[in-house]
């Protein structure tokens, strides 16, 4: 791993931000904590349901919620706070990360994930419609986690497995060589969800797990996906999201306000970075903010699925016919 230095942003408990250098490896821990945080809190379990879109109460907004401009108005945002700010601060964090864990991300899945993260994909596998003609786009797919378990399960006739990051796509490639897919041919290219370089209708499905969180323009993400889907096409997106029970979100809000900046702080020595961890997940779009997401955006018959009491959603949308 390098260990070059590079600006960045410290949020504090108390509000205050500064800027700072860190390293590479602290960026790592970053990602980590965005693992560590879901799977902590799964301990406490739940029963899932499938939800519409139009008769599910909103979860209590948090303070961060509130101050984060809507995001219909906001063109790009920096995705650790939901405020606006240029693109670039996030696409070259999110590169910067990635690039640096490629290699080790799947190890921080399984490691801190207790077996949730597995729990989360089997979903969204099965609400993924493919039969044997299919072809499917998986936007921000990484090491290829989506794309595989969907092609072991479902046989579809091709999967375009994308990413931002070309070296979570050689872990990706690797898995392929090895005969991850199960047979089904799998092309593998860097792709900006943001700019998806494919013609208009070409994909009966498009899945997309973890990806839209760290996209700065998220609208015009959601609007590309819904641009290279077919008419009565599918979309399938697994992100964290904001538990609706007031009880379990005050503890988890609890949990990732002070539990998550105090064992960061006692294992690694970098309360801040655990800070800013909480903070990101928070600026989040609930689940009913996605789907309005989703819908704005043109897609229909909107349904979200929560996981874990809503720490983690699997939303599903139709393009019109
Ligand atoms: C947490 S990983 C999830 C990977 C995979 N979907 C999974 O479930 O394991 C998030 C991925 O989003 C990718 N990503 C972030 N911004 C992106 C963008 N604008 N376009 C495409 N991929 C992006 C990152 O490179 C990273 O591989």
């Amino acid at each position: 791993m390098s260990n070059r230095k590079r600006s960045y942003v410290e949020y504090h408990e108390d509000g205050s931000i500064t800027e700072a250098q860190i390293s590479t490896a602290d960026a790592l821990f970053e990602n980590a904590r965005a693992v560590v945080v879901p799977v902590r809190a799964a301990a406490a379990g739940d029963a899932a349901v499938d939800e519409p879109a139009a008769d599910v109460a909103p979860a209590p907004a948090t303070a961060e919620q509130v101050a984060a401009p809507a995001q219909a108005d906001v063109l790009s945002i920096d995705t650790a706070t939901g405020k606006a700010a240029a693109p670039e601060l996030s696409s070259e964090r999110v590169k910067d990360i990635f690039s640096t864990i490629s290699k080790k991300y799947e190890r921080f899945n399984a490691v801190s994930s207790f077996g949730a993260y597995k729990i989360w994909l089997a979903d969204v596998v099965a609400k993924t419609p493919a039969t044997a003609e299919s072809e499917i786009l998986d936007i921000a797919g990484g090491t290829g986690d989506v794309t595989f378990a969907i092609a072991r399960a479902k046989h579809p006739r091709h999967i375009q497995c994308t990413d931002l990051v070309n070296e979570m796509l050689d872990v990706a490639r690797a898995h392929y060589a090895k005969g991850a897919s199960d047979g089904v041919p799998v092309d593998f290219e860097v792709v900006d969800a943001q700019e998806i370089p494919y013609a208009d209708a070409t994909y009966d499905i498009v899945t997309v797990a973890y990806g839209i969180r760290n996209m700065p323009k998220r609208e015009q993400a959601i609007s590309e996906m819904y641009r290279v889907l077919k008419p009565g096409g599918t979309l399938v997106c697994l992100d964290f999201s904001t538990p609706g029970n007031p009880v379990w979100n005050g503890m988890y809000n609890f949990y990732l306000k002070h539990m998550i900046p105090f064992w960061g702080g006692a294992i690694t020595g970098d309360k801040s970075g655990f800070v800013y961890l909480s903070k990101s997940i928070k600026a989040f779009p609930d689940q009913r903010k996605l789907a309005r997401m989703f819908e704005d955006a043109g897609f229909v018959d909107v349904t979200w699925k929560n996981h874990t009491g809503g720490i983690a959603a699997v939303h599903v949308a139709h393009k019109p016919r």
